[in-house]
């Protein structure tokens, strides 16, 4: 079976396992007081182009996500995101579990639009008696988006000067940033990130390491008391090194760029393939998702031999949505263009 479902099907890069390996015997520090974590901050430093940043290590997306909106809004306070954002759909009310709810703008593509998002503020503040709802505070996006789709620098600067102007913070959920970044439709550079939001993460689990996220606090106001939040929701690791190393594997000479450009350019060829074979995708995805509306008959072929995520249903057809990952190889793509 080939399993196009997910990004996170395979273990590591085979440089990130060395590098977990060779530095087994060691002894250092914990909780990420270790030298490795402290060189693995000066390289996202590095890579970012910004000294000023604060940068953490956590162990998954979901964790990431509720430890970064709990610690950065009071128990009255919204954070806001597209309606296919992970927050709201797929992270079994985490945000939620934690005090803070969710605000959603409708999206059909996965993005959070400007203007959907000022018709969310207006009506806020059009309340007689604002204290009567939750205060929305914060933005989160995903960058790609769940759908992948990707924005525009303009897109972001746009977002993010309306929200300084609102005093929202805006977070970046970049479980797949790089597989966005190396993308065609966006001109945005990682070192734009940092300019361009109050916090961030980068994902490692979807891209080549075990598991592991770096979140990039840039706003002083949430660096503040960060590593207690963390520790309070069981994401200060004893072991933190095994995250910060990996980070500083995946980071070696490019590498993250390298690998998100092999998933990304396997997408293509499948999104190719799909078109032309007048298969209709469901998204406009540059990214290393592809969504695609088959026929059920169809899929049931193809799943003797290829496994997908099931997006959604429409009559007797259904959105599937084929993955690619840093480890996929050409053989797997060259048979699945075969079979569609
Ligand atoms: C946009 C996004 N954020 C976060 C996550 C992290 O989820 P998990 O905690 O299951 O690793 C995912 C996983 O699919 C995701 O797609």
């Amino acid at each position: 079976m080939i399993r196009f479902d997910s990004d996170y099907l395979e273990g590591a890069h085979p440089k990130v396992l060395k590098q977990i390996v060779e530095t087994n015997y060691e002894q250092t520090e914990g909780y990420g007081r270790d030298d490795y974590t402290k060189k693995a901050v000066d390289k996202i430093r590095k890579v970012l182009k910004n000294e000023d940043v604060d940068v953490h290590f956590l162990v998954g997306g979901t964790q990431t996500n509720m430890i970064v909106v709990n610690s950065a809004l009071r128990s009255y306070e919204a954070v806001i995101c597209p309606t296919s954002g992970h927050i709201n759909v797929h992270e079994a009310g985490a945000i939620e579990s934690c005090g803070n709810k969710i605000l959603t703008c409708t999206s059909m593509d996965g993005k959070l639009y400007l203007e959907d998002l000022k018709a969310l503020i207006k009506q806020y503040e059009s309340e007689d008696v604002p204290e009567h709802r939750v205060k929305p505070k914060m933005i989160c996006i995903s960058l790609p988006t769940e759908c992948g789709t990707n924005y525009t620098k303009k897109e972001l600067v746009d977002l993010y000067n309306y929200c300084k102007k609102k005093k929202l913070y805006l977070y970046i959920d970049g479980a797949r940033l790089g597989y966005g970044l190396v993308a065609k439709d966006t001109d945005l550079k990682i070192e734009d990130i940092p300019n361009l939001c109050d916090v961030f993460y980068i994902g490692g689990t979807k891209q080549g390491t075990l598991f592991g996220e770096a979140v990039v606090i840039i706003n002083k106001e949430l660096k503040k008391d960060f590593r207690y939040y963390m520790k309070q929701k069981g994401g200060l690791l004893a072991k933190g090194r095994l995250l910060s190393i990996q980070f500083l594997a995946l980071l070696d000479k490019d590498l993250y760029f390298k690998i998100s450009k092999v998933a990304v350019s396997n997408a293509m060829k499948i999104r190719k393939a799909l078109l032309n074979k007048g298969y209709d995708l469901y998204y406009d995805s540059y990214t290393n998702q592809q969504f695609v509306i088959m026929d059920n008959n169809k899929l049931k072929e193809l799943e003797k031999e290829f496994t997908f995520f099931k997006w959604l249903t429409i009559d007797n057809k259904t959105v599937i949505r084929i993955c690619t990952s840093w480890a996929t190889t050409e053989e797997q793509v060259d048979k699945l263009i075969e079979e569609l």
